[in-house]
């Protein structure tokens, strides 16, 4: 059993998920699932732990767009009319949304109370499940509201990916993309000769954030290298989100990744090479869409919002190679401009 701190995974995870609910001592538990995760996980959780049987279960519908304070507004005045204490524990059985929604609940309600992770996309597994930090979106703009509170157990087990599409599993994969970019170059390479176990990409990732994220909790500093590609992605997010081209989070970042190796090249931050090493991980892989003059405005809007300093610039999270990274990168507007200017040049729009 592999265990770092309060993160354990192997295959022996739902005996370890059993004997941690038994020792708990709380006085209810309530699982969290979205429509999917109830239907495709909870029963396979259930059949291999028996005392989350007991569990009442809360359901939310699935996906980014409810992602808000109304599902959690909805939740906490369900736990509160159920007479839920401060003794209970919240289980959050679901992908990123459902981790990032389960913990800021359990985080602010009656002050705080206990929950822990069951991540079942592959991004939640290897990524959005570790590093306390969960929250929701405000209007259109993520993750504005949030808490960094730590889960007291994240039990990562890669039997649900069974049931995960190909397109949530390549999410994923932008996800430990971005790790092996800033911090492996070695994850880098295994992830182009695409040998590797996913079970095996997963730790490592958990392993390299936690590091990361050790050095740093609170995200005053190193930690920002997690947000490379983020800035654009976050902003391309938003852009789409509610639209018949909304992009999932780990998509978004994808696109969020060569827009910003495309700053950093210009940027002599990274060189030729280092930058056709991006484009050949993400061009076939991911859907790298046009953007109209309009949408670029609107893409540009958000990447500025509340990170705006003096003379319109922004601090940004950059690749100095592959598999380093620098925080808090001073970039003007005119650099995001020419960036989208060869992003499309390299994408043949
Ligand atoms: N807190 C963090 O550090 C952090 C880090 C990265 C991303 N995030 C957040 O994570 C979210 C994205 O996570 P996500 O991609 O997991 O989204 P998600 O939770 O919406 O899950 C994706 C979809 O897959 C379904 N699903 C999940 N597990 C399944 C399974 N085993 N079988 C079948 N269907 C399954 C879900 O119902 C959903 O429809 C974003 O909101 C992002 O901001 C948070
Ligand atoms: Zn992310």
């Amino acid at each position: 059993m592999a265990e770092k701190n309060n993160i354990l995974f192997d295959t022996d995870t739902f005996s370890k998920l059993n004997s941690f609910l038994k020792k708990g001592k709380y006085s209810r538990l309530i699982v969290l699932a979205d429509s999917n995760t109830v239907t495709e996980c909870y029963p396979i959780l259930a059949k291999n732990c028996a005392a989350i049987q007991k569990a009442d279960i809360l359901e939310i519908d699935s996906g980014e767009a409810f992602k808000t304070l109304d599902t959690c507004k909805e939740l906490w005045e369900t736990l509160s009319e159920a007479r839920v204490d401060k003794n209970s524990l919240l289980i959050n059985v679901g992908g990123g949304v459902v981790t990032d929604i389960g913990g800021f609940v359990a985080s602010v309600y009656k002050r705080g109370i206990d929950f822990i992770h069951i991540p079942t996309s592959l991004l939640a597994m290897a990524d959005a499940s570790v590093g306390g930090k969960c929250g929701v979106d405000l209007n259109s703009l993520k993750n504005q509201l949030g808490t960094i509170t730590q889960a007291k157990g994240i039990f990562i087990n890669s039997v649900f990916l069974g049931t995960l599409s190909q397109r949530h599993l390549a999410n994923g994969i932008a996800e430990i993309l971005k790790m092996g970019l800033i911090a492996d170059a070695k994850l880098v390479k295994a992830m182009q000769d695409n040998k590797t176990e996913l079970d095996t990409l997963i730790k490592k990732n958990v392993a390299l954030k936690m590091a990361i994220v050790k050095k740093d909790p609170h995200d005053k500093g190193v930690r920002k290298i997690l947000n490379f590609g983020h800035t654009a992605g976050h902003a391309i997010e938003s852009c789409f989100m509610g639209t018949e081209d909304e992009l999932l989070h780990g998509e978004a970042i994808a696109i969020g990744m060569l827009i910003e190796s495309i700053i950093a090249f210009d940027k002599k931050m990274i060189k030729t090479n280092e930058l056709q090493t991006v484009i050949d991980l993400i061009k076939p892989n991911y859907t790298v869409m046009e953007f109209s003059e309009a949408e670029q405005e609107k893409i540009k809007e958000l990447m500025l919002h509340d990170k705006k300093n003096k003379n319109d610039t922004i601090r940004m999270s950059l690749i100095t190679k592959i598999g380093a990274c620098k925080f808090n990168v001073e970039v003007n507007v005119a650099q995001i401009q020419k960036a989208f200017k060869t992003y499309h040049l390299i994408i043949g729009a």
